[in-house]
């Protein structure tokens, strides 16, 4: 291979969308117990890169967290829940999404066993301390669990999210 080149902005700009995507309504990122805005910014990124569209609730601290947290400047897609998110997930599942919980549970299966998605499909995230509730555990019809070979519990949680929204998307 000949030495490789750092591709320059002007040349990732001309290989990007102009415009932030739609809601294709495919992938839908769920940090439904968040705890850090960060984390919400660094997810919102991801789900720019891989056409995913974020859900979470209306609580008074996150319109301002995502703001601050975009930091590619453009709208991004975002669903506004209001009311209890458990309700806002069985709704989801009613209607025929596929329910994939990121955790770390006895009956995950592994990332790279994990399909790609077929069909819209609702990834939902662990509060950070805390993980999953038990009410959302109930409605997942999958868990997928990244392994780990060092000493750290868990991942950060926006990692985790990002790690699985690539495998969802097929884009690795
Ligand atoms: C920091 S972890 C939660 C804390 C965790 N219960 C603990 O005891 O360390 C926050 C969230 O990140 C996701 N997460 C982190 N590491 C993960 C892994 N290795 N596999 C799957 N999900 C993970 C899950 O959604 C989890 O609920």
């Amino acid at each position: 291979m000949t030495a490789a080149r750092v591709k320059s902005r002007p040349d990732l700009r001309r290989q990007r969308r102009q415009r932030a995507h739609g809601c294709w309504n495919h992938l839908i990122v769920a940090p439904l117990w968040p705890k850090h805005g960060v984390n919400l910014g660094t997810m919102l990124r991801t789900c720019d890169a891989v056409g995913a569209c974020m859900a979470v609730p209306r609580l008074p601290w996150i319109p301002d967290a995502l703001a601050h947290g975009n930091t590619l400047r453009k709208p991004q897609c975002v669903h506004w829940i209001n009311g209890r998110v458990d309700r806002w997930l069985a709704r989801q599942r009613s209607g025929g999404s596929a329910i994939v919980g990121v955790e770390l549970t006895d009956e995950s299966i592994r990332l790279a066993d994990l399909p790609v998605a077929r069909r819209r499909t609702v990834i939902v995230l662990g509060h950070e301390s805390t993980g999953i509730p038990a009410e959302g555990l109930e409605l997942l019809d999958v868990a997928v669990e990244i392994p780990m070979v060092g000493t750290g519990h868990s991942l950060n949680v926006a990692v985790a999210g990002s790690l699985v929204l690539y495998k969802l998307a097929g884009l690795c």
